[in-house]
Formats: structure tokens, C-alpha cells, sequence
């Protein structure tokens, strides 16, 4: 019997009888009972961890083990950093936390579609707070990449969102190597207004002006899968204008064309339908910007063949957050271990060598 078995066999069916969201909280118990059993997490950590100097890569000057990383919304708290940490990811990215702690929307709030390797959430930011957060993250041991990734508090106005993404910023940048300013979620009124050419600029220009020079870790901007193509490339232009670090690409889409049902759930669509938008925009992203600034590929990814894939098309690095649900804890190691066979296979020594050779 294969790892992947086992999750299939025994895991999922257990988890998939509970809704999402308790099947989250489920497995964060099951992670910290596992940590205080003694070699529990020594195993697991060596069944999902695949090394090799081969994935590993060195972007905006931080060193990463391998391309994979935890995408944003999985640790909404920073408490589940030190599992995530152990279980073969090369960064896990925090978030998003809010300026403010809120609770989000009602729930429930979080639905599968088994058939489509589907999600679609309207979780609306429930996070505890920037202040809590950097509480929750203050004595852990920080061992890959972390990842912060800021929000807009639902009540601070759109006009005042700048003061609010430099409060998370500054209370947190201790804590993390890189940061990202997310205006791509579909779950807080207006946010994805902040993706329009003028008022995108408006805002890193006062985010930048709130945070003054007191600021040195690179920062990223995760965009929506649902721009036209003509205000993705503009929104680079103004990307590498703003001389931010890098971009994320991308978050969850508000088409439910492709699950092919009748009344989908409100909120944005993750997973495998989401697979051919975002390797396409990782695409166009990657021959826009001719390598200046990297790219940080995520959406639909569920195997080490779609890792594979992405980072082809131009990703630096990428994340996975749906796959990870559907496919269960040993994707990474899989992941890990197909990049680095086809490197080996085609005799290359890293990473940066295969990034958009298929663009
Ligand atoms: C339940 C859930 C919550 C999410 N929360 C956030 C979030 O707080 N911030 C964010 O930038 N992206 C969030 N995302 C989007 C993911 O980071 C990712 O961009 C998206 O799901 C596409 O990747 P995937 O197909 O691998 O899931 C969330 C996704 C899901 C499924």
C-alpha cells in the first residue's frame, strides 16, 4: 500500500464526512496531538519531505528548499506555521490577516466539488488581527520561507485601505521574509477595485508612503484570475513602475462556468477548474515581464506534473492550496520528487534553468 492510499483510503473518507471547514479544525487538533507523540512528526515529516540542491532556488535574495510552497487562506492564524513548516513545503504563506481582527462571513462559508477537485469559499477574512498574529508568530522557530500576506479590514473604508495594510506590514515584517498585498480576494466588498490601473498605483504609493524606509522585505501583489489580459499587462507595467518585489498569480475566479452546474455557491472558485486560466496568465505574465521580477504560480496545481507545468510556463515557485485537500499530505514530496527527476532526466542543476521554458 502506497502513502497515497492510506489518505485515500482512511483520511479523506474521514475527513469528507465532515463539513470543510470542521475537517480543517480537525486536522489542526490532529496536528497537535501528532506533535506531542513522540516520533509522530519526525516520521511524517520524512514521508512528506523530498530534498534535493537541485529545487532549491535563491528569489528576491531569499533562499528557498524546494518551489513548493502552502498558499494564503490554509494558516489564516499562524498557528498551524510550525505543522506546515515540518511537512515538506519550502514556504508557507500566512494570512490573510487583516489590520483588524474580524470573524468573517456566516458560515457555512466553505463547499467541495468532489467532482471538479473543487472549492469555492466566501470566507471573508476571518483572521485574528495583525496584533494577535504577530503574537501567535513571536516564538516560533522559523525554519522555510514565511510568507505574510495582508488584506483590507471589511470595515476600514476603501480610501483609508493603505493605513490598514501598513499596520499588518509593520507589526509583522519581523516575522516573515516576504510580504503580499492582496487585492484579489472576491470576499471583501470592493477590494477587487484596488486592481484598477490608477487606484492599484494610489495604493502601493501610500501603502509605501505609510511605511516610509522602515520596510525591507520584498513585497508581492497577488492578482485575480478574472482581469482581461489587457489589465493584467498593464497592471505589471505598473507593477515593475511601483518596483515591487514580484507577483502572484493568481487567486481564486468568480467564473463557475466550468463546474457545469445549475446554482453554484457564492464566493471564489478554486482548484482543478481553475488549472487552465492561471497557467495561461503565468504564461502571458512570464513573456510580459521577461524575467525581471519572478512569479509566484498558484491555482488548480494537484500534481508534481502541474507543478511541473507552471513552473515551465514561467512560475519561480509555486502553491498549492485545493490540490492539497483532494490529494493529501504527501502531494509535496510527489511534487518535489517529479521536478527533480525531470531535472535530473534532462540534465539540468537547478530550478531557474526550466523556469518559462515552455512560455
Ligand atoms: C478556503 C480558501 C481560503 C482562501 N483564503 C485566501 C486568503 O485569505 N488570501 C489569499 O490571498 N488567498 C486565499 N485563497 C486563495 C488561495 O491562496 C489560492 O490563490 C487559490 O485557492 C488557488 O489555488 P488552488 O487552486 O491551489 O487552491 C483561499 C483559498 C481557499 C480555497
Amino acid at each position: 500500500m502506497n502513502r497515497n492510499t492510506i489518505y485515500d483510503l482512511f483520511l479523506k473518507p474521514l475527513f469528507f464526512r465532515l463539513s470543510p471547514e470542521n475537517a480543517h479544525n480537525f486536522s489542526h487538533g490532529l496536528l497537535e496531538l501528532g506533535d506531542k507523540i513522540p516520533f509522530f512528526f519526525p516520521t511524517l515529516q520524512a514521508l512528506t519531505t523530498f530534498t534535493s540542491s537541485r529545487l532549491e532556488s535563491i528569489v528576491c535574495g531569499i533562499n528557498f528548499k524546494n518551489p513548493l510552497g502552502m498558499a494564503a487562506g490554509f494558516d489564516k492564524t499562524g498557528e498551524l506555521y510550525p505543522y506546515l513548516s515540518r511537512l515538506g513545503f519550502g514556504h508557507v504563506e500566512i494570512g490573510t490577516v487583516t489590520g483588524e481582527a474580524q470573524e468573517g462571513n456566516p458560515k457555512p462559508r466553505l463547499f467541495r466539488y468532489p467532482n471538479s477537485h473543487a472549492l469555492i469559499n466566501r470566507m471573508g477574512f476571518n483572521n485574528p488581527g495583525s496584533e494577535q498574529m504577530a503574537i501567535n508568530l513571536q516564538s516560533q522557530k522559523k525554519s522555510v520561507v514565511r510568507g505574510i500576506n495582508a488584506g483590507k479590514t471589511k470595515l476600514v473604508n476603501i480610501e483609508d485601505s493603505a493605513k490598514d495594510y501598513a499596520k499588518s506590514f509593520r507589526l509583522l515584517q519581523k516575522y516573515s521574509d516576504y510580504g503580499v498585498i492582496n487585492i484579489s480576494s472576491p470576499n471583501t466588498p470592493g477590494l477587487r477595485s484596488l486592481q484598477t490601473r490608477e487606484t492599484y498605483r494610489k495604493l502601493i504609493n501610500d501603502i509605501k508612503s505609510e511605511l516610509g524606509e522602515d520596510f525591507s522585505v520584498p513585497i508581492f501583489v497577488k492578482f485575480a484570475p478574472d482581469l482581461s489580459e489587457k489589465e493584467l499587462l498593464e497592471n505589471l507595467d505598473e507593477t515593475l513602475e511601483l518596483k515591487l518585489s514580484g507577483v502572484i498569480l493568481t487567486n481564486t475566479t468568480l467564473d463557475k462556468t466550468s463546474l457545469g452546474i445549475d446554482k453554484p455557491e457564492e464566493g471564489g472558485l478554486s482548484g482543478r477548474p481553475l488549472k487552465e486560466k492561471a497557467n495561461h496568465f503565468t504564461k502571458i505574465a512570464f513573456q510580459h515581464l521577461k524575467g525581471k521580477i519572478p512569479i509566484i504560480g498558484v491555482g488548480g496545481i494537484e500534481s508534481g506534473q502541474d507543478a511541473l507545468e507552471r513552473i515551465q510556463s514561467g512560475a519561480n515557485l509555486v502553491q498549492i492550496y485545493t490540490g492539497y485537500i483532494y490529494k493529501g499530505p504527501f502531494l509535496p514530496f510527489d511534487i518535489c520528487k517529479t521536478i527533480d527527476d525531470y531535472l535530473l532526466k534532462n540534465k539540468k542543476s537547478s530550478i531557474s534553468e526550466i523556469v518559462g521554458e515552455r512560455a
